[in-house]
């Protein structure tokens, strides 16, 4: 087989016997792989014709045209060359496949396999269609994030106990970066960014160091919601958390709030809806015909401040939704674990 490392220097032999043995070699080719060897030998980056450029500047300046435009020229001579040789072989190959019997051409061609949507790609769209209706931007951020805003902006201080429910994946190296446990961090993000008054939800991926099972994975989405405004109570947080599960489940569900504690939300809440796939208790609400669905809660003032926003003239609400587990509720997956797996039996479903 021919290979580039085999490429004659060019100070070996004048162009015209180069441009000789070059179309001897294509002629003689017989194989679409061997064509594919000599072309990168002639025309790669580092094969034979290249070799002759670059010997160019060290030529005498009255023979560097001449010499350089007959390169050039015998590479588009070689290539013309190459694609013909291709054509003919792929014509022999096609024609000894049908005289053969293997190949009849006028067979329709196999199904193309068309892919779908992911389940969280679907859900996410349908999510962001609704909020971006009601007016709010859709942000992003960064997965690796720094301590200041996966938890010290989020009022979450070095040795908080509150640390310990988000087991972090930290990285090597300078800066203490880690993955983000939540996509809380870009309420921060978003603060420092955009002026107030502000509305944004953020879908996005999550990863804790824990233990996976049917319902926890260690890497998995969210989607954030951040409202910043003038005088933005907890009867706005109800109004926009009815709205989302009005989308997302097409009918009004019954809503509880429960207390909730997390440092960047003051008062924080636990929102349960009535489960939506029973009236009297069943497998997914595990009898009790609630289920956990959406901690949220307003904007603790430290958060404000630490991004440089008033708290007595600014308030807001922010809630964390379980994207994932809302999606094996929303289509009855079991095990969060396939979400992710790549499976194409569990893909091919939707
Ligand atoms: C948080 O992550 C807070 N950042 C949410 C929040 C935002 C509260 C804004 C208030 C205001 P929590 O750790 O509870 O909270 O996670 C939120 C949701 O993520 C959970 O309800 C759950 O649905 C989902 N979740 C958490 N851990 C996992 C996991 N390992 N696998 C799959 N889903 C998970």
């Amino acid at each position: 087989m021919t290979t580039e490392t085999e490429a004659p220097a060019p100070q070996a032999q004048p162009l015209e016997a180069t441009r000789a043995e070059a179309l001897a070699e294509i002629a003689a080719c017989a194989d679409a792989r061997a064509l594919a060897d000599l072309q990168r030998k002639y025309l790669g980056k580092a094969g034979v014709l290249a070799a002759w450029m670059a010997r160019l500047p060290t030529l005498p300046a009255a023979e560097r045209p001449r010499l350089g435009q007959a390169v050039n020229l015998l590479k588009k001579e070689l290539g013309a060359q190459i694609e013909a040789r291709e054509q003919a072989l792929e014509k022999v190959a096609l024609e000894s496949a049908s005289a053969g019997g293997s190949f009849d051409p006028t067979l329709p061609a196999p199904a193309v396999e068309r892919g779908s949507l992911h389940p969280l790609t679907q859900v996410t769209r349908e999510i962001e269609d609704l909020f971006v209706s009601m007016g709010y931007q859709i942000a992003d951020g960064p997965e690796v994030e720094t301590d200041w805003h996966n938890f010290q902006a989020l009022n979450i201080p070095p040795d908080h106990p509150a640390r310990d429910s988000q087991d972090t994946f930290y990285l090597e190296g300078p800066g203490k970066l880690l993955l983000r446990t939540h996509t809380s961090p870009v309420q921060v993000r978003t603060l420092e960014r955009l002026k107030p008054p502000l509305r944004v939800i953020v879908p996005g991926k999550a990863f804790r160091n824990e233990a996976t099972d049917a319902s926890h994975e260690h890497t998995f989405h969210q989607l954030e919601g951040l409202v910043v405004d003038k005088g933005v109570s907890v009867a706005h947080l109800i109004s926009a958390m009815k709205t989302l599960l009005r989308g997302i489940f097409r009918r009004d569900l019954e809503i509880r709030l429960r207390p909730g504690f997390f440092p960047f939300v003051e008062p924080g809440f636990e929102l349960d809806a009535r489960c939506p796939f029973c009236t009297g208790g069943c497998s997914v609400c595990k009898q009790t015909r609630w289920i956990e669905l959406l901690p949220c809660g307003l904007v603790h003032p430290n958060v404000l401040s630490a991004s440089g926003v008033d708290p007595n003239v600014w308030s807001g609400f922010a809630f964390g939704l379980g994207l994932s587990r809302l999606v094996m509720l929303r289509f009855g997956i079991t095990d969060v674990r396939l979400l992710l797996s790549g499976d194409l039996r569990f893909l091919e479903q939707f």
